[in-house]
């Protein structure tokens, strides 16, 4: 083994049933790089990195993984095991227990003694020392399932960064972070590199890789289709190496003409339903023209997803405010009536609202639309099976069949299945929070295309997003979220990044 690698991986091959995630892979590792590691929805990161820290045990793959000069032999009987050779990950889905606290979670089954009990101050200032090490902005006393998902995120992270690591590897860390938490996250990275750790950085934000990593490893179905400096590399060569062939857009062009005002909201002001104290949306305001596609940015905690959440009945008090639909005034209390008066949210954290995991991708589909498919009480499986193929097929969802259950899944094929089991809805007016997060670069522009048709053929639809450049390329017009505001709303043509950044830090105020 060559002196500066820390990581051998050399022809692993790893099979699930009527899959092989992984073939025949070999890559090398320098000591003290970032390794930047990207591919598409199913292309085999997460398994990989699933074999480095022993999840999957050595034996349960082919090919050998040599790690500071020995061969790693994980028995997969304790996660421990990676951690106490030095190998910390901070995993694609979030692990938190969301009834415990943000101190509690770092220190989970490591924590702190004083003689047989918990040593709770001590749990409490080392999280706090972590947390201000690494600059994160965490409360240590919060109870996670209070967080939002950036910062149960960057619990994650704590967690991870508590031991000792030789090795971080971080999978898809920044699909939740809002971009000055992503520019904490460089910062962090660059710390951790001049202090000697080696990480590896999956992620489908192509422009970080140019940021931050040394190296970049290509992985297509399962294969290894190059590992180059980075410096040689591009965007448009890095797209182009992931999903086989030129892209040359990123955004689909649309032809749509919004019509009238469909839906208006004014002066909503709402309380957090956890703790009515606390005022989190402040004055909002937006209409929604028929067959408009409406961007909402605004910074994480600017009350983005609180807003349409509240709109669809789901989380605040109501205290000020009207909204009307087709120029009557409305009352929405529940997701149901909600979705009675034509309304869905795709909503932000899917893998906890959206998906029913031991069910198969075909029922996760269907399960919300079976009226569609049902007569006199029967569904027709035929005409079921041919939308569900249809969303499969169109957004290339990587499965043996649309029988398996979605649960062995890559994340971002998750999504596209709860974004399918929507779109098939074919709702007046949908709600997609952050809908692309986690998605590759070829499926999004699949999204892209299928919202731009439901926008074509007159559906409204509001699309909250944390990547300024997909609402810029996306939206008709703007609205900006500020503190718990909305902050004016803009043409497409007149605004710019520039524009929108300044509504969104209150720099300029509507
Ligand atoms: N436990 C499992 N059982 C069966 N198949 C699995 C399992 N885990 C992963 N797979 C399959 O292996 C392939 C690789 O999945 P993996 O999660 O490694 O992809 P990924 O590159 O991380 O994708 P993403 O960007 O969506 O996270 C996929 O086809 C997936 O469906
Ligand atoms: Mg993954």
């Amino acid at each position: 083994m060559e002196q500066d690698v820390i990581l051998e991986i050399a022809n692993v091959t790893k099979e699930f049933p009527g899959v092989t995630a992984l073939s025949d892979v070999s890559i090398k590792i320098r000591r003290g790089e970032i390794h930047g590691l990207c591919g598409e929805n199913g292309a085999g990161k997460s398994t990989l990195m699933k074999i480095l820290c022993g999840v999957y045990p050595h034996g349960s793959y082919s090919g050998s993984i040599a790690y500071k000069g020995k061969v790693l032999e994980l028995s997969g009987s304790s996660i421990r095991q990676a951690i106490e050779e030095g190998i910390a990950i901070v995993y694609q889905e979030l692990t938190l227990i969301p009834n415990m606290t943000v101190g509690e979670n770092v220190f989970l089954g490591k924590e702190p003694r004083n003689g047989p009990s918990i040593d709770w101050n001590r749990l409490y200032s080392d999280t706090d020392e972590v947390l201000k090490r690494f600059k994160l902005p965490v409360d240590s006393h919060e109870v996670v399932k209070l967080l939002g998902v950036g910062q149960m995120q960057m619990t994650e992270i704590a967690k991870a960064l508590s031991e000792k690591a030789d090795v971080l590897i971080l999978d898809e860390p920044t699909s939740a972070l809002s971009e000055a938490e992503v520019d904490k996250l460089m910062e962090i990275l660059k710390t951790l590199k001049s202090l000697g750790v080696t990480c590896i950085y999956i992620s489908h934000k192509l422009e970080e890789f140019f940021r931050i990593t040394d190296t970049v490893s290509v992985l297509r179905d399962g294969k290894v289709v190059s590992t180059a400096p980075t410096k040689e590399l591009s965007l448009e060569k890095l797209v182009s190496l992931m999903v086989g062939r030129e892209m040359k857009e990123r955004f689909p062009k649309g032809s749509r003409k919004p019509g009238e005002v469909l839906f208006r909201v004014e002066g909503l002001r709402a309380l957090d339903p956890n703790d009515p104290s606390r005022e989190v949306i402040k004055g909002a305001s937006f209409d929604l023209r028929k067959g408009e596609i409406l961007g909402i940015a605004g910074l994480m905690g600017s009350g983005r997803t609180e807003l349409v959440t509240t709109i669809f009945g789901e989380y605040g008090i109501l205290t000020a405010g009207t909204i009307s639909l087709d120029g009557k005034e409305i009352k929405i209390g529940s997701a149901r009536e909600a979705m009675s008066h034509g309304i869905s949210l795709v909503p932000e954290d899917r893998k906890r609202q959206g998906l029913i995991l031991i069910q198969t991708i075909l029922k996760n589909i269907s399960l919300p639309n079976l009226d569609r498919f049902s007569s006199f009480m029967r569904i027709n499986a035929n005409a079921e099976l041919a939308e569900a193929l249809k969303f499969s097929k169109s957004l290339s969802i990587k499965a043996p069949s649309v029988h398996v259950a979605v649960d062995s899944l890559s994340g971002g094929n998750q999504q596209k299945v709860v974004i399918s089991k929507w779109l098939m809805s074919e709702p007046r007016i949908l709600i997609l929070d952050d809908p692309t997060r986690g998605i590759d670069v070829g499926a999004k522009y699949e999204i892209y295309k299928l919202i731009n048709q439901l926008a074509e053929n007159g559906y409204s639809i509001i699309m909250i997003s944390s990547e300024l450049e997909e609402v810029l390329g996306m939206s008709d017009r703007v609205m900006v979220m500020w503190e718990g505001r909305s902050n004016g709303t803009l043409d497409i043509a007149a605004a710019s990044q520039e524009k929108v950044m300044a509504r969104a830090t209150g720099i300029e105020i509507a």
